[in-house]
């Protein structure tokens, strides 16, 4: 309701700039304990190994050096995944490179993985008190070489592995050069085996075994989907992240800023992750968990993410359009679906 009155205002601002005010304010009401916001009671969900509260979690690239994850977690999520962090700060993107296509209820994007770098991310979280499920998303820096990626994902895993409830391998942003290319079956599993194998050395270490989860991009074809799927099986990766922005442009042709680089999120690529979602949930049969995002905008499309295959869902641009109210209704919806399935199998 507040959010409703707010998002005027807000929409009058640059993207990124209502961004980062709406961050500065969520984080003023933790101070004085007086945000209130509608919670809804979730039904929990096992997943990656891992007990969730509810199947709603929050996106990555919302909170890119986790400096407010304790705000955030006051929105009811079920988990949050924070990051896309790096082994060095970088800058990203000249700005501006963020816009809001709201006729379309979408965004395009070209940040560029801006961030702190990993201490300072870790630093953050040190300050934290947010004890629930954390997904940390790791990347490579802009100005590392392609062929030497591995290296900087090993070294944010490194990095983050205590903090970190699972840890996520992006390899499908568009906006850093050349990334999606280690979607690709050899560069995939050289990447993927590396980390695996770093993954049962530090699990050894501490004593506990982090899973390990793919994010993938919606612009995949059939054969790419079923490359991945295999990769993500003989290395026993945990759970797939379906999925990034879209390079595609259907859905705002014509709209301002439609014709801006970078990645489409939002409404117009709802069909198209579901899409991709489902084609995974078919080659993987079961054998890593899926988590459905994009797009979605009410708590139907929630379900209809669940329905393709997904055991979680996560949100980005509905929080910008809908605001915190989407979350407890994508909850709800879940809820409501995880008790009519449970009926329907008795
Ligand atoms: C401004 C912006 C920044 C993003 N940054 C990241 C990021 O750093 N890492 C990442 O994995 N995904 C990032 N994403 C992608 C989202 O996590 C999500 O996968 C995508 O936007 C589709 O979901 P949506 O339609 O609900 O927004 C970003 C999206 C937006 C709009």
């Amino acid at each position: 309701m507040l959010y409703a009155l707010a998002r005027p205002l807000l929409f009058a601002l640059d993207a990124e700039r209502a961004h980062e005010l709406t961050l500065g304010l969520a984080d003023a009401p933790l101070r004085f304990g007086l945000l209130r916001v509608a919670r809804a009671p979730g039904a929990p969900v096992r997943a990656m190994g891992l007990e969730f509260p509810n199947a709603v979690g929050l996106a990555a690239g919302f909170d890119k050096n986790a400096a407010h994850v304790d705000a955030l977690a006051r929105l009811g999520f079920g988990f949050l995944e924070v990051g896309t962090v790096t082994p060095r700060p970088q800058p990203g993107n000249a700005r501006p490179r963020l816009f809001r296509l709201p006729r379309a209820q979408a965004l395009i994007n070209r940040m560029g993985f801006n961030n702190a770098g990993v201490e300072a991310f870790l630093d953050n979280l040190q300050r934290a008190s947010f004890r629930g499920v954390l997904g940390i998303n790791i990347g490579k820096n802009a100005d590392t070489p392609i062929e030497r990626a591995a290296d900087d994902y090993a070294a944010c895993l490194e990095r983050v592995y205590a903090r970190a409830s699972y840890v996520t391998v992006n390899v499908s942003s568009p906006n850093t050069k050349n990334l999606r290319d280690l979607q690709e079956n050899r560069q995939l599993e050289a990447l993927l085996a590396r980390l695996a194998a770093q993954r049962d050395a530090l699990s050894e270490r501490h004593g506990r075994r982090v899973p390990l989860a793919l994010k993938v991009a919606p612009d995949l074809d059939p054969k790419q989907v079923q490359g991945i799927a295999d990769a993500v099986r003989r290395h026993g990766i945990d759970g797939v992240i379906a999925t990034n922005t879209s390079l595609a442009r259907e859905g705002v042709e014509g709209l301002a800023h439609a014709d801006e680089a970078g990645g489409l999120s939002g409404a117009p690529i709802r069909e198209r992750s579901t899409a991709t979602l489902a084609a995974f949930a078919a080659a993987l049969k079961g054998e890593a968990a899926l988590i459905g995002v994009g797009g979605i905008l009410s708590g139907e499309h929630a379900v209809e993410k669940l329905a393709a295959g997904a055991s979680l869902v996560q949100l980005y641009t509905g929080l910008i359009y809908r605001g915190p109210d989407l979350v407890a209704e994508c909850i709800s919806a879940c809820r409501e679906r995880s008790r009519t399935a449970s009926t329907a199998s008795r």
